[in-house]
């Protein structure tokens, strides 16, 4: 029997400064009852003290919670409206040297998609995304940049050729998109927001917060944005009161500052 979930997100927010508050409760909590019954306990405290005393646990513990499942290309419609649409309106607009913020990046996929997927339109050496996660563990992966065949498959056949090396059973990323990208660990709860981006990408972290935490994080980039800068939503996403919130709808996931 699970005892008291409030005292335990207490603890939780000690030891990590994760506030689980602000994410849907009864989906995390049965997430985390299971981690918690794998690792042969059945109840909050002995876990606090394990996450607290054993690295390896801890680390285990955050990677779970942050849920980090990515892929190149997620949901390759909406890079098609990126590619044929939300770029080259950006680039009229705003010029070539384009702030871009890929915020909740995870293991590296999506900044290194909007890279290769930029160097359509502008040449390698004028792209620079800006990339954050709140787990350490995936921006290390990302900083390491090796894929599996499975999170690499919606990659054009040509940028794949171009900037994959096989190793083994993994495809490495070459240093040339790499070096396009700055890695930073960054709450969206809880740390200021860089200011002045032309495009914020947020996808599939927002789905697991409330609507208040949602809510509180589209102000924020929409503070973040400069006026027409757009925020690219994930394909299960919705802003329901966009307007409220001072967007306008640029494209299907894509919302435009007003
Ligand atoms: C499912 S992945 C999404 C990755 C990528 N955006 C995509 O769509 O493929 C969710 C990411 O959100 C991150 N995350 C969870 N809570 C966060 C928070 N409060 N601040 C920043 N990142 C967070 C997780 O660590 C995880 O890497």
């Amino acid at each position: 029997m699970f005892g008291d979930y409030e005292k335990f997100k207490k603890e939780v927010w000690t030891l990590t400064k994760i506030d689980l508050d602000a994410y849907k409760e009864k989906q995390m909590k049965r997430r985390i009852e299971t981690l918690i019954n794998k690792n042969g306990l059945k109840d909050y405290p002995p876990y606090v003290e394990m996450i607290r005393k054993e690295k390896d646990k801890f680390d285990q513990f955050v990677n779970f919670l942050t849920i980090n499942v990515s892929e190149f290309y997620r949901n390759p419609e909406q890079w098609k409206l990126l590619d044929k649409e939300v770029f080259p309106h950006l680039i009229e607009r705003f010029g070539k040297n384009l702030k871009i913020w890929s915020a909740a990046c995870s293991t590296g996929d999506e900044p290194y998609s909007l890279v290769m997927a930029l160097s359509r339109h502008l040449p390698l050496n004028q792209i620079r995304i800006h990339a954050t996660d709140i787990d350490k563990q995936v921006l290390d992966a990302a900083r390491m940049g090796l894929y599996t065949e499975k999170s690499i498959a919606a990659v054009p056949p040509d940028l794949k050729k171009k900037y994959f090396t096989k190793v083994g059973n993994s495809w490495q990323i070459s240093t040339e998109i790499k070096s396009r990208v700055d890695f930073k660990e960054h709450n969206l709860l809880r740390d200021p927001y860089p200011a002045g981006n032309h495009l914020i990408v947020c996808r599939n972290v927002l789905i697991y917060f409330t609507e208040e935490a949602k809510d509180e994080i589209f102000k924020k980039f929409n503070t973040a944005l400069v006026k027409d800068g757009n925020l690219f939503i994930g394909s299960t996403e919705q802003i329901m009161n966009y307007q409220d919130l001072h967007y306008e709808k640029a494209q299907a996931f894509f919302f435009r500052k007003v």
